[in-house]
């Protein structure tokens, strides 16, 4: 994939090393039952979702933009949903569907996992695409939240393309847990000492 969206730094040398170790990423993905089978089934899951990328933009953000709560994230200064701003990051979400499926979990991908949990945290909301929002951080309760619908959304997709129920089960299943430890990862911010 050439094509980088605006803003979007995975793998830039600019980019800190997350705090967060490959020892504590190895314990986290114990702890959602990770498997090396599940690497397998999240490569085949890109493959059938990767295509389906606008569509599924699509349901996730008709779900954000019918909730008041979380399209309030996305307000401009005049404090309407900005559109500018969420084209930018729409662009950079489809991305990250691809990267989540298909790039492996080390450093970079850490890094870039610190980097997406400080644009949701007051450290950096806002700031990668220079817009004046009155939304300062998304809470935590919702980024924690929105593991739902953006898991169980996910089923109807990976079973789109004609895929046997078993292996539409072991592709959902590794989503979730690629979804739930990116989520975990991306709360580091909201209380490090605790953490
Ligand atoms: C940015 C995913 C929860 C609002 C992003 C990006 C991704 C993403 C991939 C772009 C990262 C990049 O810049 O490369 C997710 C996932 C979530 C989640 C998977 C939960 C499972 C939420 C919630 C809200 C939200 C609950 C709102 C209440 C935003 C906003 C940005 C953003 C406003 C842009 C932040 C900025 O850079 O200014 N999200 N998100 N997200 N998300 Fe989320």
């Amino acid at each position: 994939m050439n094509h980088h969206p605006a803003g979007y730094s995975y793998g830039d040398t600019s980019l800190a090393p997350s705090p967060v170790s490959i020892d504590t990423l190895a314990q986290i993905q114990r702890s959602v039952l990770w498997s090396e089978d599940d690497s397998e089934a999240l490569r085949r899951a890109g493959e059938i979702l990767v295509p389906q990328t606008e569509q599924i933009l699509d349901v996730w953000y008709g779900f954000v933009g019918a909730n008041p709560h979380l399209v309030a994230t996305f307000a401009g200064s005049d404090g309407q949903p900005d559109g500018v701003y969420l084209a930018a990051v729409r662009e950079r979400f489809g991305r990250w569907i691809a990267d989540l499926c298909a790039r492996p979990f080390d450093a970079d991908w850490l890094a870039y996992q610190e980097e997406i949990a400080l644009r949701h945290h007051t450290r950096g909301k806002n700031r990668t695409d220079g817009v004046d929002s009155p939304s300062g951080h998304v809470p935590l309760s919702h980024l924690i939240a929105l593991i739902v619908p953006i898991t169980v959304t996910i089923r109807d997709f990976l079973g789109a393309r004609g895929a046997d129920p078993a292996e539409v089960d072991a592709m959902y299943h590794a989503w979730m847990k690629a979804v739930t430890l990116s989520v975990v990862l991306w709360t580091r911010p909201y209380n490090p000492e605790l953490w």
